[in-house]
């Protein structure tokens, strides 16, 4: 069995997890990906920094470039633009396939990297970008690629959907609720991009340009984040049936005023109490699409937190594992079949789903 090198870069709330399931899932990780993923080093700016998980302390190094330079699949998880940037192009450069999540770098520089993986003929995946664990980007582009969307509503960031729901439930003060999504690990390290809805902002960007075929970047997004919402809001909200949630919008919009064009933006938006999406609870993401032909579809989970952002980085790092094994676009379908299917009985089973999202 081929062996395939991992270069991590970032060991963070995400990057720390997918380090964890990269060892300790290792057997069934190359059952998938056809080869060995073997983690060759984390790259990290200070080696003693606490973190959450206990990991082999060689694996290590302050020596990013090193590590990218020897690498079949890199992922990039130190999030700010540079040097993740250079990084990244470092890794297409020597033909690397790239896993990252870094929503800012691609909301400002996406279109550049993409071609440079295009010309490089390597994958350049995110699917951890947006809305954490959820498949979003997949979904949009391969599965809804034959449909027309015409608009996409998200919740895609945890700590504000954390926050104005702790408010609307509970009465939280803002500054409560939002120590409280720092400390379980949701908000970004400066908390002002979630409040000030910068980071829903970035991943409106990816989700309209491939909703839309379209490059949108951060400038072309209207941002308004919710630290001008008041607890007095949420209550003559609630009063009149509304919740109030921070969305992503991304919208095909014909007007007389303003001519037709796609509106991207992200601004405290109120939903009836009855809409799919205002049943989304705590750091929970959702996104609604809406296309021609699909109707109504909504993706729903956990949109931040190390483990779940790990699950979404892990499912692009098998699918670049197997495109580099089969040299092509890679195999669809997993059918190694490790687990038997079990012949369930219906009658010793409940037909109820409880709607379990507080
Ligand atoms: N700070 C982000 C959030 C993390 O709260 O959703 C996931 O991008």
């Amino acid at each position: 069995v081929r062996t395939l090198k991992v270069a991590l870069l970032g060991c963070g709330n995400v990057g720390a997890q997918v380090a964890r399931i990269l060892i300790d899932d290792a057997e069934a990780l190359a059952a998938r990906s056809g080869a060995r993923l073997e983690l060759s080093g984390i790259a990290v700016r200070n080696i003693e920094s606490p973190r959450d998980v206990e990991l082999p302390r060689e694996l290590f190094t302050t020596d990013a470039h090193t590590l990218v330079k020897d690498a079949d699949l890199v992922i990039e998880l130190m999030g700010g633009i540079e040097p993740a940037r250079s990084l990244i192009l470092t890794a297409i450069q020597n033909g690397a396939c790239v896993v990252t999540g870094n929503k800012a770098l691609l909301a400002q520089d996406g279109p550049t990297l993409y071609e440079e993986a295009d010309k490089a003929g390597v994958q350049l995946s995110y699917e951890a970008a947006v809305a954490g664990a959820i498949p979003i980007l997949r979904p949009i582009r391969d599965s809804l690629s034959g449909d027309r969307i015409t608009r996409v509503l998200g919740i895609v960031n945890g700590t504000t959907n954390f926050i104005l729901d702790q408010m609307d439930t509970t009465g939280a003060q803002f500054a409560d609720a939002l120590a409280e999504a720092q400390r379980l690990g949701y908000a970004e390290a400066d908390p002002t991009a979630d409040v000030e809805g910068h980071d829903a902002a970035a991943k409106a960007a990816i989700l309209a340009s491939l909703s839309f075929h379209t490059r949108f970047s951060l400038d072309d997004v209207y941002c308004e984040g919710i630290t001008k919402v008041s607890a007095a809001d949420i209550a003559s909200a609630k009063e009149a049936g509304f919740v109030i949630k921070l969305l992503a919008i991304a919208e095909k919009i014909e007007s007389a005023e303003n001519g037709s064009g796609i509106s991207v933006r992200v601004h405290p938006t109120l939903l009836p109490r009855e809409h799919p999406l205002a049943a989304v609870r705590g750091a929970f993401n959702a996104v609604f699409i809406e296309a021609e032909n699909a109707g109504e579809l909504m993706f729903y989970g956990q949109g931040a937190g190390g483990t779940p952002t790990a699950s979404a980085v892990l499912g692009d790092l098998v699918s670049a594992a197997r495109r580099l094994v089969l040299g092509g676009p890679g195999r669809t379908e997993t059918t190694t079949g490790h687990v038997p299917a079990l012949a369930i009985d219906a009658s010793t089973t409940s037909y109820y789903i409880g709607l379990d999202v507080a």
